[in-house]
């Protein structure tokens, strides 16, 4: 009795971590590539290092590439694949919001087929590119001695790569630079993502530039009466006046003046001073969660803002992801596997 009881017993723990190792295996985990590719997370960053050394601005587009990718049907990799003969891809959608940085996927790609064919997806390189480029911006950690433990935060890996991607889908989840703090709360909030993830994720504007096309109705005709938009510091608006004249559309301008390719804090001080170049920018001091994250940054450290900001890119990382058996590891990342 006892032993056929102990036996079933042993039997349910078997059935439950048998369970439990499937739900796991279907979960992203830090250092999924150990055993079958040792050198993956090292070979992106050393990609990435290098593309930075020579230009430090290609921290802003990569950073992107990973929002832009997680927010239109999950972080799978489709913002890197190219249009076929029947579908315009998410890089085609108008407009096609400026991406750049893919060269230093492709080539981190290229390295990585050569060390371990078949074994990365895209959508982690994605994933990685973006870390690195946003830990070598802090500026305070060495490009060569760098263990893990320098990193601003660690990357869950494991992502799968999808293979669809549609420029009508990029135009429906992508939040506008126009929009409202109600639409970015709720853009956010359909991707699990909380007000106070939209506040620290929104620091990422505190690396890179933008077209002067994404703000110019602010500074020309805001409503549709040659108007201002009325929350953009008016002193501020002459200097912006001044670099972007109206319909510009090659002209890019620095999110935060003088310190573009430096990850720092300085981007909720420019908010606090309606200096932000977007209206959603502006839009967190609408909002109590979102502007006393704005104002918080004043009396906090940027070791803070930096912890806050790998917790919710983690987040972000995990929306939607291929796991397991779905989806596939792509070749060259423009394109499906044949
Ligand atoms: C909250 C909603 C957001 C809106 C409305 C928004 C909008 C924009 C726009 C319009 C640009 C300029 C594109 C151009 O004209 O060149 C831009 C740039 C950028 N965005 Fe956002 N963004 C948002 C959130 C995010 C998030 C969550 C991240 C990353 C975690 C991010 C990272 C960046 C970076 C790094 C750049 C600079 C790119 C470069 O240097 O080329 N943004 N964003
Ligand atoms: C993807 O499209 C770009 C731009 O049209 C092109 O330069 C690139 O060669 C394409 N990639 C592949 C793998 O076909
Ligand atoms: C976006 O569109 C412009 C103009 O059509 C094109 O020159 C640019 O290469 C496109 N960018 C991407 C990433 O496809
Ligand atoms: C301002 O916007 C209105 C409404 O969209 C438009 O009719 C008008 O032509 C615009 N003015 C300028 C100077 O672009």
């Amino acid at each position: 009795m006892a032993m056929r009881l102990f036996l079933s017993f042993l039997f349910r723990l078997t059935l439950v971590l048998f369970l439990l190792d499937s739900a796991y295996a279907q979960a992203l985990r830090v250092g999924f590539y150990k055993n079958s590719c040792p050198d993956a997370e090292a070979i992106v960053r050393k990609t990435v290092a290098s593309y930075f050394s020579q230009d430090p601005t290609v921290s802003g587009p990569l950073l992107r590439l990973h929002f832009h990718d997680c927010f239109v049907r999950g972080c799978d990799g489709s913002v890197l694949l190219n249009s076929t003969k029947t579908t315009s891809a998410e890089k085609d959608a108008m407009p096609n919001h400026s991406l750049d940085g893919f060269y230093v996927i492709d080539a981190a790609k290229e390295a990585l087929e050569k060390a371990c064919p078949g074994i990365v997806s895209c959508a982690d390189i994605i994933a990685l590119a973006a870390r690195d480029a946003v830990s070598l911006a802090t500026g305070s950690v060495g490009k060569e001695t760098r263990t893990a433990g320098n990193y601003v935060w660690e990357v869950p890996t494991g992502r799968r790569d999808g293979i669809v991607s549609m420029a009508s889908e990029a135009l429906a989840n992508l939040p506008s630079p126009y929009a409202e703090i109600t639409q970015l709360k709720a853009s956010f909030a359909a991707k699990g993502l909380s007000a106070k993830d939209l506040a620290i994720l929104s620091g990422a504007h505190t690396i890179g530039n933008s077209h002067c096309y994404s703000f110019e109705s602010r500074l020309y005709n805001f409503t549709g009466r040659g108007d201002t938009d009325p929350t953009l510091d008016p002193k501020y608006a002459i200097k912006l006046r001044s670099q972007c004249k109206p319909g510009d559309e090659t002209t890019t301008v620095e999110m935060v003046p003088g310190s573009s390719t430096t990850f720092d804090t300085k981007y909720y001080k420019l908010v606090m001073k309606r200096r932000g170049l977007f209206h959603s920018d502006e839009a967190l001091l609408q909002d109590k969660e979102t502007i006393d994250y704005v104002y918080s940054r004043l009396d906090s450290p940027k070791s803070s803002f930096f912890f806050d900001f790998g917790v919710s890119m983690v987040k972000m990382g995990r929306i939607g992801v291929l796991t397991g058996k779905a989806g596939e590891i792509r070749k060259q990342c423009a394109l499906v596997n044949s």
